[in-house]
């Protein structure tokens, strides 16, 4: 399965969760993994370098950093040899996403539950339903990122989705916790510091499972 993190707004989350889910599905069942870099800023890439050295190499996934058309056909080229893949691509409208959308089975968008990140949802939108004309096999997928631990702007995102066909809304929120940046500093997911943080973990966890069973359910 190739999982696209898909947001053209920058600091939604998209590094976190890619190496979370990455590293989640490495647990899961030690997978082949392939955690890909499309982002120019490399942030994906330095969280695999900081891990690598506190690891030993031990890494768990196979790290790469591409970019533009080579996302499509690098990807392509290399997807027999692996069970999931992860594509971090970056913040921004760029030729790599949308090559990244053309190979993906899940756009995976994150957003944070204010009106702002909520329109920026029209734009994937569009980016998903012209990848889908040359990928039918893709579905979008918006999860709440940094969501606010009362709920109550979480249900007012979710009810604006429900506007976008082309998205559909997964009630799997992550929450605002200092658990992830804390982890990320370390080169480690939540899941896996010494000390870990139980909402962090099955945050993580249930997105990971909603994600699969989400996909075992074939699109209309
Ligand atoms: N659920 C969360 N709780 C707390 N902090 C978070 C959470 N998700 C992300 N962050 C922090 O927010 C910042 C932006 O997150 P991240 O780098 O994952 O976003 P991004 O979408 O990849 O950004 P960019 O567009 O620049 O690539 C980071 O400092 C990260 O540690
Ligand atoms: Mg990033």
């Amino acid at each position: 399965m190739i999982i696209t993190l898909a947001q053209t707004k920058g600091g939604v989350g998209k590094t976190t969760l890619a190496v979370n889910l990455a590293i989640e599905r490495v647990l899961r069942g030690k997978r082949d993994v392939l955690l890909v870099d499309a982002d120019d800023q490399g942030t994906a890439a330095d969280f695999t370098a900081l891990r690598a050295e506190r690891l030993n190499g031990n890494t768990g996934y196979t790290a790469v950093q591409l970019s533009g058309a080579a996302v499509r056909t690098q990807v392509l080229a290399m997807r027999s040899k692996y069970d999931d893949i992860v594509i971090d691509a970056g913040g921004r409208d760029t030729a790599g996403l949308r090559a990244a959308l053309t190979i993906s089975n899940v756009a995976l968008v994150p957003f944070q539950p204010r009106s702002f990140d909520v329109w920026t949802l029209a734009k994937i939108g569009q980016l998903v339903s012209e990848a889908q004309i040359i990928n039918p096999n893709l579905q979008a997928f918006a999860v709440i990122n940094c969501a606010d631990p009362q709920g109550s702007d979480n249900a007012e995102a979710a009810e604006a989705l429900t506007e976008n066909p082309s998205i559909v809304y997964l009630a799997a929120p992550i929450g605002r916790r200092k658990a992830f940046p804390n982890a990320a500093s370390q080169g480690l997911s939540v899941l896996e510091v010494p000390h870990p943080d139980s909402k962090a973990t099955n945050e993580i966890k249930l997105l990971a499972d909603k994600l699969m069973a989400a996909l075992a359910v074939p699109a209309d």
